[in-house]
């Protein structure tokens, strides 16, 4: 079903072969809007790239029709985890060249990736306008998809907070690091100032051990019940793994190419966070995204 789709410009390369569906496919038949994840981090580096990229193989996995989108607008590199040369990127959409649907790429397991495009200053600091015309152009992709993964950059930048304000359900990745629990938190303030409905998940990536994972939750959890009167939920740690870097030189993410690896299991626990399969606004996200700019 995943080929009812005909894009008119998919430039797919090849692909190791890809592990048997785990689920059946069901979601494709919902005609209902697609629903928006976003994943986003205070500090730059925590694996939300890797987090969004296997999320997103994973999802596909279970039968979805998933779409990743990379915000990190600019400064992109979800094409290269997943092995992948995107002809255009958000910034032709943006100005109009080209509309979403023919920017999109194809991905493993069927999956689609609109690219966020490399060194390019527009994406980096757009006007309201801007954002306001790319959103636009972004909101058909509601109708074509069960499940949008916006991979963000790091912190606080104005587009990510627009996209805060309108989605449902936040993944936030962070490590066990003071640094990286501390502008993980301001991410969380700004996002509860803005959107405090959201159900937020944290992950604690690349932890040493367990122990680590859990002291940065609980320090995490702690100030923001402390400060904010609310926390987030703790949906997993990811530990340390060298297939994780390996995957990165290989281009194929490691829950395709290392499934059995302690990464890849730990994301697959991950991608069944409840939410995932709830994450739908009261009106269309681009909408939502949209009002959130005037
Ligand atoms: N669980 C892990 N184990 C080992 N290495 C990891 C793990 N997660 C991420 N990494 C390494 O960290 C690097 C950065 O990850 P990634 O690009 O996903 O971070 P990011 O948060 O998207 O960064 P940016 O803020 O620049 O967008 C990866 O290239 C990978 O090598
Ligand atoms: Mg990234």
């Amino acid at each position: 079903m995943l080929n009812r789709f005909q894009f008119t410009r998919l430039r797919p390369k090849a692909r190791p072969q890809a592990p048997a569906p785990t689920r059946t496919p069901s979601r494709s038949q919902d005609q209902a809007p697609a629903r928006v994840i976003c994943v986003a981090s205070g500090k730059g580096g925590t694996g939300k790239s890797i987090m969004a990229s296997n999320l997103a193989i994973t999802r596909a996995r279970m039968g979805e029709r998933v779409l990743l989108v990379d915000f990190d607008a600019g400064l992109a590199n979800a094409h290269l985890l997943l092995g992948l040369a995107p002809d255009y990127d958000l910034g032709h959409v943006m100005e109009g060249r080209v509309s979403a649907r023919d920017a999109l790429v194809e991905g493993p397991l069927g999956m689609k990736l609109l690219s966020g495009g490399v060194g390019r200053d527009a994406l980096v600091n757009p006007t309201r306008r801007e954002l306001d015309r790319l959103f636009k152009a972004l909101r058909p992709m509601e109708e074509m998809f069960d499940l949008i993964i916006i991979d963000h950059g790091a912190g606080l930048g104005y587009s990510t907070v627009a996209h805060l304000a309108a989605t449902s359900t936040l993944i936030l990745v962070t490590n066990h690091e003071v640094t990286a629990l501390s502008d993980g938190y301001a991410l969380y303030k700004r996002a509860m100032m803005v959107n405090r409905g959201m159900r937020v998940g944290l992950v604690v990536n690349r932890a040493p051990d367990e122990r680590l994972a859990m002291a940065g939750r609980d320090r995490f959890c702690t100030a923001a019940q402390r400060f904010l009167g609310c926390q987030p939920e703790f949906i997993g740690w990811v530990p340390v793994d060298p297939e994780v870097g390996q995957s990165v030189q290989r281009r194929v993410p490691v829950t395709l190419g290392a499934p059995n690896s302690a990464a890849a299991k730990a994301i697959g626990k991950i991608a069944e966070w409840t939410p995932i399969d709830h994450a739908r606004t009261t009106s269309a996200f681009y909408d939502k995204a949209r009002k959130s700019l005037r």
